[in-house]
C-alpha cells in the first residue's frame, strides 16, 4: 500500500523511546520517584493524545498523579477551539506560578492546539516566563527528545514552527478509560470550514494504516475493553492519502469481524462526506453502534455556504433521511453555532426549524467566537453578544424539550448497557452508558464496571436515564 502523506521513520521513533530510558535512568536516582500531572482541555482528540503524553512520562520513570500539588513536570494539553477555552489556559498556566516558586526545578510544559498558535506562543515565551517548554499537537512524538533539552540542559524549548504534520506509531499509550478506549484512526483536517482554527493547528488530513489500526483494536478487545471510539476531524475522510488502502466504511466492516464483545463508535462525521455506503455498514455491522454525531451547524443554506461546509440543509436533511430508512431508531447527535457573521433573525429561524424536524437526542450549542487567522473572524459581524446570547437561549430551551421528550420514551424499556464507573450520587452508585451512548445512572455493586448488564429504565432527566438491573 502507498500513500501521499509522511509516516516518522521507525529509527526517529526509537530514538525517542531511547531517550525515555535514558530519562528513566536518571530519574531512578533520586530519593523520590518524580511525579507528573496531565492537564487536558478540549475534545478527544486531545484526550487520546494525552495518553501518549501520559506514557511517555511513565517510561521516562514518573509517577502519574491527578492534581499539580507537588508534581515535577505539569503538561497541560491545550484547546484553541473557542476564546474562552484559550482564557482558561491562560488564567491556570499564570496561576503555575505560585507553584513553581516553591519548587523552582519543576518543569511546567504546553502543548495542544493552542500552543501550535503563533500569537499565544509569543504570549507564553514573553509573558509566561515560568513556562518551559512549548510544543503543538504535530510535535508530540518527539516530546521526550524536546523533553530532555528541557531537563538536561535547562533551557526554554519552542517547537511551534507550520508542520503538516505526519503519523507516527509504535509511540507509548496510557489508557484511564477503562472498559472505554480512543483510537485515532486519522489526524489533521482539509476542511477550512470558515470559523474553525483546526486546519490550522492540526495540519493536514493523513491516515494511520489500516493493518496499525486494526492491530490496536484487537489488542484492546483482548484486554477486554468493551466500547472503543475511532477518532478522526472527519473520519470519513479516512484513507484519501491511501492508495489500495480502505475507505471509512470499509475500516468499519474490517474492524466488525474482530472477535470480542465490544462495541465500535466512531467521531465526528462530515455531512458532506456521510454516504449511503456509510449508513450501509453501520446497519449491517453488529459492533457498531447505531449512533452518529453528525455536525450540521447551521439549518441555513447561506450561511452554510459562508461556513464553507459544502452543503445545503436540504442535503442535510436528505442524509437524515438516508440514515433513518436503514437504522429506524438511531441515536443522532450533533454541534450547532449561533451567531455566525452576519446570521439574520430568519437564518437563525431556519436553525430552530432544523432541529424541530430533525429531533436530535442531544445538541451542542456554541456562539460564533471569532479565532484569529480564520477567514470568519474578518467578517463583518453586526450582532451583538447579547443578541446571540437570546438566541443561544431559545435554542437550548427547545432542545432541552426535545432531549426531554426523547429520554420519556425511554421509560419501561429494559436496556442493554455498559456499566463504566462509579457514580457521583451515593443513591446511583454506578455509570452506565446505552449503545446509543446515553447515560444511565444505577445502584449495584462496584464490581460490575466493565461489564454489560440489562438495566430497566425507571425514570429520566434532559440529561440522563435511571434505571434498575434486571437479573436474567
Ligand atoms: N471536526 C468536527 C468538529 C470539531 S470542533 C466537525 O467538523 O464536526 C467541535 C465543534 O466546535 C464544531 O462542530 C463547531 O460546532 C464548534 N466550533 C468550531 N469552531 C468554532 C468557533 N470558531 N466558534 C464557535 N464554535 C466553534
Ligand atoms: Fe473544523 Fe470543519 Fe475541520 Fe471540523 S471539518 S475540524 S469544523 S474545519
Ligand atoms: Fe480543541 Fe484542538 Fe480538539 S482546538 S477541539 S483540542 S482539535
Amino acid at each position: 500500500m502507498e500513500r501521499t502523506t509522511a509516516v516518522i521513520p521507525a529509527e526517529d521513533i526509537a530514538r525517542q523511546n531511547a531517550i525515555c530510558a535514558e530519562i528513566r535512568a536518571l530519574n531512578a536516582e533520586r530519593p523520590v520517584p518524580p511525579r507528573a500531572w496531565v492537564d487536558t482541555y478540549g475534545c478527544q482528540q486531545n484526550e487520546a493524545d494525552s495518553e501518549i503524553l501520559r506514557g511517555m512520562l511513565v517510561e521516562m520513570g514518573y509517577q502519574l498523579q491527578d492534581t499539580e500539588e507537588g508534581a515535577d513536570v505539569i503538561v497541560i494539553n491545550t484547546c484553541a477551539i473557542r476564546e474562552k477555552a484559550e482564557q482558561r489556559v491562560f488564567g491556570n498556566v499564570g496561576a503555575l506560578l505560585a507553584g513553581k516558586r516553591r519548587r523552582p526545578g519543576q518543569i511546567i510544559c504546553i502543548c495542544g492546539c493552542m500552543a501550535q498558535q503563533p500569537h499565544a506562543a509569543e504570549r507564553l515565551k514573553q509573558s509566561y516566563r515560568h513556562v518551559d517548554l512549548v510544543f503543538g499537537p504535530q510535535a508530540l512524538w518527539k516530546f521526550p527528545e524536546l523533553f530532555r533539552r528541557v531537563y538536561r540542559d535547562r533551557v526554554r524549548v519552542f517547537e511551534v514552527t507550520p508542520d503538516d504534520g505526519a503519523i507516527a506509531e509504535g509511540l507509548p499509550v496510557h489508557r484511564t478509560g477503562g472498559a472505554r478506549a480512543w483510537v485515532s484512526i486519522m489526524y489533521g483536517c482539509n476542511n477550512f470550514c470558515s470559523y474553525c482554527i483546526v486546519p490550522y493547528v492540526r495540519g493536514r488530513e493523513r491516515s494511520r494504516n489500516p493493518e496499525d489500526i486494526l492491530a490496536e483494536i484487537r489488542q484492546l478487545a483482548e484486554e477486554g475493553v468493551k466500547d472503543i471510539t475511532l477518532l478522526g476531524q472527519n473520519v470519513n475522510s479516512y484513507g484519501k492519502d491511501l492508495t489500495d488502502g480502505m475507505d471509512f466504511p470499509e475500516l468499519l466492516r474490517a474492524a466488525n469481524e474482530i472477535p470480542g464483545d465490544f462495541l465500535l463508535r466512531f467521531m465526528t462525521s462530515h455531512p458532506k462526506d456521510a454516504t449511503g455506503k456509510l449508513f450501509d455498514a453501520m446497519r449491517d455491522c453488529e459492533k457498531v453502534a447505531p449512533v452518529i454525531h453528525l455536525p450540521f451547524q447551521s439549518g441555513n443554506t447561506r450561511v452554510l455556504t459562508a461556513m464553507n461546509r459544502r452543503y445545503t440543509r436540504e442535503q442535510y436533511l436528505a442524509k437524515i433521511q438516508a440514515l433513518r430508512e436503514r437504522i429506524p431508531d438511531v441515536v443522532l447527535t450533533s454541534d450547532v453555532i449561533v451567531g455566525f457573521p452576519g446570521e439574520t433573525e430568519e437564518e437563525f429561524e431556519d436553525t430552530v426549524s432544523l432541529i424541530q424536524q430533525v429531533r436530535f437526542d442531544a445538541l451542542f450549542t456554541f456562539i460564533f467566537s471569532p479565532r484569529k487567522g480564520t477567514p470568519a473572524a474578518a467578517m463583518p459581524d453586526p450582532f451583538t453578544r447579547e443578541e446571540k446570547q437570546v438566541r443561544f437561549d431559545k435554542l437550548v430551551q427547545v432542545q432541552n424539550q426535545i432531549s426531554a421528550e426523547k429520554h420519556q420514551a425511554y421509560l419501561g424499556r429494559t436496556l442493554r448497557v455498559l456499566v463504566y464507573t462509579p457514580g457521583e450520587d451515593p443513591r446511583n452508585n454506578l455509570s452506565a452508558r446505552t449503545a446509543g451512548n446515553r447515560l444511565v445512572h444505577l445502584q449495584g455493586d462496584p464490581s460490575l464496571i466493565g461489564t454489560w448488564q440489562n438495566v430497566k429504565i425507571t425514570s429520566c432527566t434532559t440529561w440522563a436515564l435511571f434505571g434498575e438491573l434486571v437479573q436474567d
